[in-house]
């Protein structure tokens, strides 16, 4: 349909040669195909031509049709709408590019050469994975395995929270209360029990809070045992968070943490003092952004400890500097915008050009059946009891839809999780997203379920039919109203995965997913794929092996498995 669409724009544009309009993307496919197959809404040129829209899109068409379009069959001009019948054999050539193109139907090269890094994910350690990270880490794996479908280098980063004065409240608290015993006993538990006890102590005890901070400042000295006690607390968390990585089937090019950046600070705080940009306050240094209406960042206490902001300034340049990116981003929750805003600015002030290369890409709340999931008090939902519960549910699911199953536990966790992640990415990311079992597990609703349900429903009919529709042969056939719906849908996946990657929104993706299964299952409940005579059945075959390839690189794409059996 691209092409169709481009050549139409062309033409109009000589017919309007003093617009500037950009008629190609005024051009639209309608839902409704006796509508037509695209449509040019003329009423978005009625102002630079000062006519009525009925009036442009007659003089278009009058204009058009002496151009003998060999894949239009007839042009309509009604209301203030110039539309398009494509004749239908012509879909076949286009399902022909699909098959011809295969695994690679909706790449691009708009990232050949260009390197993009995604900071994602990145837990606190010695804390446990939550639900607070499911968006950060779901939403960054899918824009990663979007960028690099279009030739993107892609660099996953880590940022673990593993610096901080938290630190010196853990490292404390194990001092105070724990062992070496109960520590390689309890791992994860224990140091959130120690966390949580001495967070809760130290609203009562002031001692406490001094004890933290002087940890912490040894902590920064490098003294020997904190320094192995932190790497201990690090290797705990870090082999916890791998368990949820790998059932999302996760891997990060880079675990550079916020400790990584310690001793690349001072450069970054010297060059601030070169340019002019620090000011002393009470002792502190700051940077004022009164100018852009922005609050004040905080870039060295008064006792001359470091924070989050600083170490992400000094994070920014270092990693321009070895990756030389095109493109960074930082996928946090909604929460975090003021702070991003405010380090991009400070960048820019630096005089890094690259500053405006910096993206922050937010996300919101996440709760379950209803429920807003609490944080920091220890009481919030986790990754690990989220996923253990959906595979249960999907089990159970499953048990009663196909209890003959042979690889029951498998597909139980690719359904279950993939029930999360969907339902995670299903609406744009700024909006919070709710989670409810049958809801987000049925075989029937918006789901990730139905989606791998119909995947493994292709998947069936082509291992039926296997040799048949290996053929890509075009065949002789006149494709129906359903057939026809189901080309247009699939052509559209390359401008989705455009779209997807220009808004960073995985959700374009998951909406994609559904509207091909829609038209999919549409397509295959009233018309029979193998009781069909030859050209027909061949041409039917072929369709499913599109839908196959293209729902298998879709379901890639947000992070589903591809699931041959359900
Ligand atoms: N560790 C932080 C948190 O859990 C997220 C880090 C985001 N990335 C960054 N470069 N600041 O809130």
């Amino acid at each position: 349909m691209e092409q169709i669409k481009e050549l139409i724009a062309r033409k109009i544009k000589l017919l309007l040669p003093n617009t500037d309009i950009d008629i190609a993307s005024a051009i639209e496919l309608p839902a409704d195909s006796k509508l037509g197959d695209l449509a040019v809404p003329c009423f978005k040129f009625s102002k630079a031509l000062r006519k009525a829209p009925p009036a442009i899109a007659a003089e278009l068409k009058a204009g058009l049709e002496t151009e003998n379009f060999e894949f239009i069959d007839r042009i309509e001009a009604v209301g203030g709408y110039l539309n398009f019948f494509v004749r239908p054999d012509y879909f076949i050539s286009i399902l022909k590019l699909i098959l011809d193109a295969g695994a690679d139907f909706g790449k691009s090269n708009i990232g050949v050469n260009k390197v993009v890094v995604i900071d994602y994910s990145s837990p606190n350690i010695a804390k446990r994975f939550h639900i607070g990270h499911l968006g950060t880490t779901i939403i960054g794996n899918s824009l990663k395995k979007l960028h690099s479908f279009c030739g993107y280098k892609c660099i996953g980063i880590n940022y673990l929270g593993d610096w901080g004065t938290q630190f010196g409240k853990v490292i404390a608290a194990y001092k105070l209360w724990s062992s070496e015993e109960k520590l390689a006993e309890r791992g994860m538990d224990e140091l959130v029990d120690l966390y949580v006890r001495f967070t809760k102590e130290s609203e009562e005890n002031e001692e406490l809070h001094e004890l933290a901070k002087n940890e912490f400042r040894k902590l920064e000295q490098y003294d020997e045992e904190s320094t192995s006690l932190w790497k201990k607390f690090k290797a705990i968390s870090l082999s916890e968070y791998e368990k949820t990585y790998k059932l999302l089937g996760i891997e990060f090019d880079s675990y550079n943490g916020e400790s990584f950046y310690n001793d690349k600070m001072q450069t970054a705080i010297d060059e601030l003092k070169v340019k002019n940009l620090l000011e002393l306050d009470n002792g502190a240094y700051i940077v004022r952004l009164d100018e852009f209406k922005l609050p004040v960042v905080l870039i060295l206490k008064s006792d001359g400890s470091t924070i989050y902001a600083t170490r992400d300034i000094a994070a920014a340049i270092w990693r321009q500097n070895e990756y030389k990116f095109d493109k960074a981003l930082y996928v946090t929750s909604a929460g975090q915008s003021l702070h991003f805003t405010q380090v991009f600015k400070v960048l820019e002030l630096m005089g890094y050009e690259w500053a405006g290369r910096l993206v922050h890409v937010p996300y919101g709340t996440y709760s379950i059946g209803g429920e807003k999931i609490a944080s920091r008090t220890g009481n919030v939902v986790l990754l690990d009891d989220l996923f253990k519960d959906a595979i249960e549910h999907a089990a159970a699911v499953i048990e009663n839809k196909n209890p003959e199953l042979e690889n029951k536990a498998e597909v139980a966790e690719a359904v279950g999780v993939g029930a999360v992640v969907f339902n995670s990415l299903l609406n744009n990311r700024i909006k919070d997203v709710n989670f409810d079992w049958e809801e987000a597990l049925s075989f029937e609703g918006n789901t990730g379920p139905y989606v791998q349900y119909t995947y493994a429903r292709t998947a069936s009919i082509l291992r039926k039919n296997e040799s048949e529709a290996e053929d890509t042969d075009s065949c002789d056939y006149t494709p129906n109203a359903e057939e026809i719906a189901l080309i247009k849908c699939l052509s559209d996946f390359p401008n989705k995965v455009i779209q997807a990657i220009n808004t960073y929104e995985p959700s374009v993706i998951t909406r994609f997913a559904l509207e091909l299964c829609w038209a999919f299952n549409l397509f295959y409940h009233n018309n029979n794929i193998l009781k069909s005579e030859i050209d027909c059945r061949q041409f039917r075959l072929q369709l499913a092996k599109a839908v196959n390839t293209t729902l298998g690189n879709t379901l890639n794409l947000i992070g589903l498995r591809e699931t041959e059996v359900i």
